[in-house]
């Protein structure tokens, strides 16, 4: 039995972890099993889509147990999980099992960074039930390798993962804190369920695409523009650089082999009336990560319009409300 050990006590951490929404994405791994990204990515932490995560290791636990409280893991996101669990009690030199309960307060698999959240969570939760502290680097390191945009978020706000081409090399960083700039992103759920290819499998098929090679020397470009835009608040040019990119990650992903349409009719519905609202004077902009659902990325002053806006469109099941968040947090710690 793993559980016994010298260790007797019962060790417990919750954490909290931000969803995130990749302004710069992350599409293609050159090291499938290190989750080393093919380009430098970067993303807003989302204050109201998040993961809450508890996890328990004692010397009484017979085998890791994994819980999902709104919704259900399949069997092949359990042994991910545990798989994550395996490399905290590694760098911890613990053979105690593990209770995870996990909690979201968005809809799992619909392109809305479940797993980045979850991650995030499961790494700042289980190293700290073990009384192991981490620097923040080393924590968006082991939380990259459960999903890669996981690493995004651990860090404050406005966040910068840099490829790099070692373990040791590909980290996050915050570039500005949550509070440097008002924006907000109100996600829109026009639909809830799994998608059927996860992100994982997506990013395999990328350099298949014919559009590849202009996305890879596209986005150093684009990384510049948005870092200028960032410093000046520009928020016309960043919202010009957040749609290009978006886009341009969806036409290689709907050119890939074999391709992948995440949109549905209500996505392109909201795009559409996204460019109509602009034209008539309403500053917001769209980006979408690998689902059907819309975030709308628009300055805090023109919230109220943009909502108003949405109430036209048909086809959406739910708006979540977010503002630039935290990175991830401990909660709570109980040692018994
Ligand atoms: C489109 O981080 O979910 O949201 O590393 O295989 O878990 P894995 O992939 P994942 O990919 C995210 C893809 C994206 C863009 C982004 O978040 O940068």
């Amino acid at each position: 039995m793993r559980g016994a050990g010298s260790e007797d006590r019962s060790m417990k951490a919750t954490a909290q972890a931000p969803a995130n929404i990749a302004f710069i994405k992350y599409w293609g791994k050159s090291d499938e099993v290190l989750r080393l990204p093919l380009n430098d990515s970067f993303s807003m932490n989302l204050s109201g889509a998040y993961t809450t995560t508890t996890v328990e290791f004692s010397a009484s636990f017979v085998k890791d147990e994994i819980t999902l409280l709104n919704g259900a893991f399949s069997e092949k996101e359990i042994a991910r999980v545990v798989k994550g669990l395996d490399r905290v009690r590694e760098r911890a030199g613990s053979k105690l099992f593990a209770r995870v309960v996990t909690k979201n307060t968005f809809p799992k698999g619909a392109g809305s960074a479940a797993s980045a959240s979850g991650f995030a969570a499961l790494t700042v939760a289980g190293f700290s039930a073990l009384g192991i502290r981490l620097s923040e680097k080393e924590l968006t390191i082991f939380s990259r390798l459960g999903s890669g945009s996981a690493c995004r978020s651990i860090p404050d706000g406005f966040v910068m993962w840099g490829k790099g081409n070692l373990n040791d090399t590909s980290y996050a960083y915050s570039l500005y804190p949550s509070t440097y700039w008002d924006l907000r992103d109100i996600l829109v759920i026009v639909d809830r369920s799994m998608k059927k290819v996860s992100t994982t499998e997506g990013h395999k098929g990328v350099q298949s695409s014919p559009f590849w090679n202009n996305r890879s020397k596209a986005i150093p470009q684009r990384i510049d523009r948005i870092l200028i835009a960032l410093k000046e608040k520009n928020f016309r040019e960043f919202g010009e650089v957040i749609e290009e990119e978006c886009l341009d990650m969806h036409h290689v992903m709907q050119t890939q082999v074999p391709p992948l349409m995440y949109w549905n009719d209500a996505t392109k519905r909201i795009m559409n009336a996204v460019i109509a609202w602009r034209k008539k004077g309403l500053s917001v902009y769209f980006t979408i990560d690998a689902g059907p659902n819309v975030h709308l990325i628009c300055e805090g002053q023109d919230e109220g319009r943009v909502r108003d806006a949405l109430k036209g469109v048909s086809g959406v099941e739910e708006i979540i409300l977010n503002k630039p968040s935290k990175g991830a947090q401990i909660i709570s710690t109980h040692l018994f």
